[in-house]
């Protein structure tokens, strides 16, 4: 089956072309093509995303895109009505007039060639950017990991969730951030230290660069920050009974370190390392408690967080050492931030269930709640 999926939740332009096969007794896609038109140049002079431009930009870039995801994937446009099986676009949640440009494109397409269309949630998108197969047929590794119950940790510049997945489709979201996202925390930490935007690539950058001094000692079992001379940050609700995260008052507290250090911008290198461990340790404390507490078979993370080299990493580490049997996937670094690839993934495995929308009730909703539709 050929999926053509297309996203413009927020400030990427993108459209792919998967295909959908049988592996066994599980299904698997791989990636025929995967076009991402990025607006960052654009919205790094505001310091964020601004909405409106953000719209403007979809609305230029997203026939161009389409057509080049076509091309790439070895699709004439002519023949497109034929060779394409399905149109799985991004619904919610996103920014209300970049939704609209990609539904309404989907919409037009299927209407136009006659094609079914599948409703995606961005976050299962995300979720899916695991299900990807890099090698075809997919490697044993991606086999043995598609294993139901699968905790995922999600971590985007708008969400930060644990995510249980009981199968296709099928999603229970057992702990969420009270208050900003994890990515977004790293975009604001950023913004203090005048690292730009995204400011996650450019904290990972800059952490990169120091190596946190006795690291182990830093934090015992426990969780519990001991004395040390390091610059240490909170690690908030790192014991906290629940699944929840927060991290407003990680950067507030960056703030204030910052404040009433004088030098700091001599030490940009070190208040990164900082920031981003203590961000790392929670994300990674309350993924390994659920996954235990669940007996998840598999952990994946997903969203542009886990793009980040160092939570791969560490949590790849902890769940060797402390949930052995538990299997781990993440997927290919260019399927973590904002893609089309993974919606159409998710698209895929909708349409099996034949989960199809006639084109005049596609609605966007850019609040659209991770809900188990089946
Ligand atoms: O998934 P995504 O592309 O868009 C949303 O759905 O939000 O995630 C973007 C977020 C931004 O906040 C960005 O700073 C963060 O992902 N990000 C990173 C890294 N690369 C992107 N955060 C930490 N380390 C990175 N290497
Ligand atoms: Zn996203």
């Amino acid at each position: 089956m050929i999926v053509l999926g297309i996203e413009t939740s927020c400030d990427e332009t993108a459209a792919a072309i998967v295909e959908g096969k049988k592996a066994g007794t599980q299904n698997f896609v791989s990636v025929r093509s995967n076009v991402v038109s990025s607006q960052i140049e654009i919205h790094k002079k505001y310091g964020g995303v601004v909405p409106e431009v953000a719209a403007r930009e979809h609305i230029l870039n997203i026939l161009p895109v389409v057509d080049e995801a076509l091309a790439k994937a070895g699709i004439e446009r002519g023949r497109a009505a034929k060779e394409i099986d399905a149109i799985a676009v991004t619904v919610g949640p996103g920014l209300i007039t970049s939704l609209i440009v990609g539904v309404e494109t989907a919409k037009t397409l299927s209407y136009v060639w006659g094609i079914p269309l599948v409703a995606v949630n961005h976050i299962e998108g995300h979720i899916y950017a695991n299900f990807v197969s890099v090698n075809s047929p997919p490697s044993p590794r991606l086999r043995r990991a598609s294993k139901f119950p699968i905790l995922i940790l999600t971590v985007s510049g708008g969400h930060t969730m644990l995510v249980l997945m009981s199968g296709h489709g099928k999603y229970k979201v057992i702990g969420e951030t009270r208050d900003d996202a994890a990515g977004e925390a790293f975009d604001k930490a950023a913004k203090l230290l005048s690292l730009g935007y995204p400011g996650g690539p450019a904290i990972a950058a800059e952490a990169a660069k120091f190596q946190i001094p006795n690291s182990k000692f830093q934090i015992n079992s426990k969780f519990k920050i001991q004395n040390s001379k390091n610059i240490i940050l909170p690690r908030p609700m790192i014991n906290s009974d629940d699944y929840d995260f927060s991290f407003s008052g990680l950067k507030t507290a960056l703030l204030y370190k910052l404040k009433k250090d004088k030098m700091w911008k001599r030490r940009i290198p070190e208040y990164c390392a900082q920031f981003q461990q203590a961000a790392i340790d929670v994300l990674i404390a309350k993924t390994l408690k659920a996954a235990g507490n669940y007996k998840v078979k598999t952990i994946m993370l997903t969203g542009g967080v886990a793009a980040n080299k160092e939570l791969r990493g560490q949590m790849e580490e902890m769940i060797k050492t402390r949930l052995p049997k538990t299997k781990y996937l993440i997927p290919n670094i260019q399927y973590t931030t904002d893609n089309a690839a993974m919606v159409a993934t998710a698209g895929y495995f909708r349409a099996l269930k034949k989960d199809f929308i006639p084109w005049p009730k596609i609605k966007v909703d850019p609040n659209l709640e991770l809900s188990a539709r089946g």
